[in-house]
């Protein structure tokens, strides 16, 4: 039997801090509570050691080996405690503590879109523009270190030679066929294939994702080439993809309900007041005063409720990629009002009414121009 009963492999994450993954439990471990190792896990970093406990006498010791010895003992710790039964609840458990420190996401969502990663299924994801979809698909294949591939199929035109590839004439060899990049892509296993704003594409493209996406199917049929060969999806490869879905995105076409249903979904929603200050204040601490970071993600978060309300004055929101672009310009010396006119006021139609979009969100912007004094107040009382 193993010396050693386990090992932690310890890290700082990107925000400075110590993250400790006990090996053998397969989980990472809150440090909250644990003091003890969270020391000796800082110094097994700075001396380049691995921690491992051992059994002495009825407690446990600490003791600091080389990287290389742990591997001696590593096949005899995994015979001690079995083969790990479940991987992927362990590696989710494991996960759900490691949220992006620059991206605000709820657990749920955050477990759902891993767990999604993990079993290779497809996962359409839905919202509003501007909240952060596209990221949150970057962010889970970053903290599962999978390789992710990024297919815009909004913009394409012409989605045989996106998705399948292009025929092309040489003097020398006469017609070939060169694939796409998305035929490479399915074939690299546990490759997460983003396959953005499908709900913008061509329904030819839709059509020719049907197999790939039909699990039981998973395959593409490469009909240009010669003896139209079926390429077969590769272990572990998941299909992301993102829509705007709603009345107020003109381009994107109601999403076929065949390939919608390949899809699990998981809906976006706008983030709440403390979630958006939290990103405009991971972006811009230091750059901006902690009210201004409030009055824009205030601002934002009142067009947001409004927006969803019974009885709607504005037909769109403020959205988080909105938010950053107005606090951006405040960094560059625009008053938090040019900024807004500039950032805020095209999003809302202008009809000269005086019910518009645009005099209703005029109106809301005036309660947070004020100097910083009484705008303290105003954000005191908004926030009782
Ligand atoms: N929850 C969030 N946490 C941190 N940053 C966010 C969040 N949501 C959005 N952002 C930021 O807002 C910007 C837009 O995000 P993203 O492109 O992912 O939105 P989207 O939902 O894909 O929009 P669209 O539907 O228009 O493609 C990015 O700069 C992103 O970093
Ligand atoms: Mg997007």
């Amino acid at each position: 039997m193993s010396k050693y009963l386990t090992y932690y492999k310890s890290h700082y994450d990107n925000a400075g801090a110590v993250v400790v993954y006990d090996g053998v439990a397969e989980e990472y471990i809150d440090l909250s509570d644990r003091p003890d190792i969270k020391q000796r896990a800082e110094k097994a970093i700075n001396t380049n050691t691995i921690l491992v406990t051992y059994k002495r006498g009825t407690r446990n010791g600490f003791k600091y080996i080389e990287p290389n010895e742990l591997e001696d003992h590593f096949g005899s710790l995994k015979a001690v405690v079995g083969p790990s039964t479940q991987p992927i609840l362990r590696r989710l458990k494991a996960l759900a503590n490691t949220k992006p420190s620059n991206y605000e996401v709820s657990d749920l969502n955050w477990r759902f879109i891993l767990r999604n990663i993990l079993r290779a299924k497809n996962l359409l994801i839905v919202g509003p523009s501007g909240c952060g979809k596209t990221q949150l698909v970057f962010e889970a294949a970053k903290a599962l270190d999978q390789p992710i591939e990024y297919f815009n199929l909004g913009a394409t035109q012409d989605p045989r030679s996106t998705l399948i590839g292009n025929t092309h004439y040489d003097n020398n060899e006469g017609t070939y066929f060169s694939e796409s990049a998305f035929v490479k892509a399915i074939q690299i296993p546990n490759n997460v294939i983003l396959l953005d704003e499908i709900s913008r594409a061509h329904p030819e493209a839709w059509n020719i994702l049907m197999t790939v996406l039909d699990e039981k199917l998973r395959y593409l049929r490469l009909d240009e080439k010669d003896n139209t060969p079926l390429i077969k999806v590769a272990e572990g490869v998941s299909f992301l993809s993102t829509a705007n879905v709603g009345a107020e995105y003109t381009a994107t076409r109601v999403l076929d309900r065949a390939l919608k249903d390949r899809f699990s979904i998981l809906e976006v929603e706008p983030l709440e007041f403390l979630e958006e200050v939290n990103v405009l204040a991971g972006l811009f601490e230091g750059q901006l005063e902690y009210d201004d970071f409030k009055r824009v993600a205030n601002v934002a978060c009142k067009t947001r409720a409004e927006a969803t309300s019974n009885d709607p004055k504005i037909s769109t929101i403020i959205s988080t990629r909105k938010t950053i672009e107005w606090a951006e310009m405040m960094v560059d010396g625009f008053t938090f009002e040019e900024a807004a006119k500039i950032v805020v006021y095209p999003l809302f139609p202008d009809d000269g009414d005086v019910d518009s979009e645009r005099v209703f969100v005029k109106q809301l912007l005036q309660k947070y121009s004020m100097d910083d004094s009484k705008l303290s107040e105003t954000l005191g009382e908004i926030f009782k």
